[in-house]
């Protein structure tokens, strides 16, 4: 296949220290460009950044955190003492991973938002400790962590094959060849599930349940509702990663759009609120201003004290979120929690 050509093209030419013959054939990397059939956004790249910004109040889609700089700021979070999440759940994995593996036997693993890959990896042991082969297919919006992450897969394991994708989940998920392995498991973990409201969680389900077969698996990884005070500080640490990470979103729009965001006149702002069970991550501006996304042709005021909501991160109920499952058809077959209840990953399969 010629995408397996120019990936591993693009991989020597930036690291030429590396040697791109002991990946043996067993990396492919996919830019999902160019489709037959475009969407709205690759159409007009950037029309969701105009529709929230016109909204009242003024909104950012979540999905722009990740250049690689954000990708890099947010394994910096994923280490936070204050940021359990990551901590909680590679905990979970460690000691569910070899169930998963049990339940699925032989098993093609596609994985959405799979940045440094890391928490996979307890996977991936656990289907090489079974016996089994190990195919794993990593989605990405960022090119560059999802090379760089491949990279070091592909040396730790002699005999996994890779094939990512890069783009969003909604194309990826369109996009997925069918598995060469027995059988398939989408796994979503990491509580980035959570940034969709309701109405967006609904659909994206639905996407999950038109990529699977009867029979095929999904791995869900959720944050659980907790007091407002570990909340609140998880989203607000003390060394300011967290605001780094929300303030390279403008930097990032900068970059692509043509911006004139000023970085230093927007201050990160993050609060628990109750009634929707959900953190509200918010940029808001110092004073007033105006800024201009010049490749969008956009103009954008700003009062003082104005803010964008940037990315909520809901906190959800186990029993809820297994209705939803199963409303689409993807029955749970077990559900793993930590001791405190803090994270749960419920492991489910699509009914025929
Ligand atoms: C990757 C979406 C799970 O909501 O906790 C971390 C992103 N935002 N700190 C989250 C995030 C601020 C994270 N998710």
């Amino acid at each position: 296949m010629s995408t397996f050509q120019s990936a591993e093209r693009r991989i020597s030419a930036r690291q030429p220290q590396q040697s791109v013959y002991s990946l043996e054939g067993r990396l492919q990397i996919e830019h999902l460009i160019n489709p037959t059939e475009p969407s709205d956004e690759e159409l007009h790249p950037g029309s969701d950044v105009i529709r929230g910004l016109n909204q009242q109040p003024k909104t950012l889609p979540p999905r722009y955190f990740y250049d690689d700089r954000g990708s890099q700021l947010f394994e910096q979070i994923c280490d936070l003492p204050e940021y359990y999440l990551t901590r909680t759940e590679t905990e979970i994995l460690q000691s569910c991973a070899p169930e998963i593996a049990a339940i699925t036997g032989p098993c093609e693993l596609v994985e959405l938002g799979s940045g440094s890959s890391t928490k996979t990896r307890l996977l991936l042991d656990a289907y090489q400790t079974a016996g089994h082969s190990l195919c794993y297919c990593p989605i990405d919006i960022s090119a560059g962590i999802l090379e760089s992450s491949a990279q070091s897969l592909l040396l730790d394991y002699p005999t996994l094959q890779v094939h990512g994708l890069v783009g969003t989940y909604e194309l990826a998920l369109q996009r997925l060849a069918p598995s060469h392995l027995p059988t398939r498991m989408i796994g979503f973990i990491g509580s980035t599930l959570g940034n969709l409201n309701p109405q967006e969680c609904d659909r994206f389900l639905e996407q999950i349940k038109t990529a699977l077969q009867p029979g095929e698996y999904f791995l869900l990884g959720i944050d659980l509702q907790k007091s407002k005070a570990q909340l609140e500080a998880a989203y607000n640490d003390a060394q300011g990663i967290t605001a780094a990470f929300n303030l390279n979103m403008l930097r990032h729009l900068n970059h692509r759009f043509e911006g004139t965001f000023d970085l230093t006149q927007f201050e990160h702002f993050a609060f628990y609120n109750e009634s929707q069970h959900q953190i509200e991550m918010h940029l808001r501006s110092l004073q007033s201003q105006t800024a201009q996304l010049k490749a969008l042709g956009l103009t954008i005021e700003f009062a003082a004290g104005e803010s964008i909501l940037s990315e909520i991160s809901r906190k959800l109920s186990l029993t809820k979120i297994q209705q939803d499952l199963e409303s689409k058809g993807l029955k749970s077959r077990q559900v793993w929690t930590d001791s405190k209840q803090w994270f749960g990953l419920i492991l489910c399969q699509l009914q025929p």
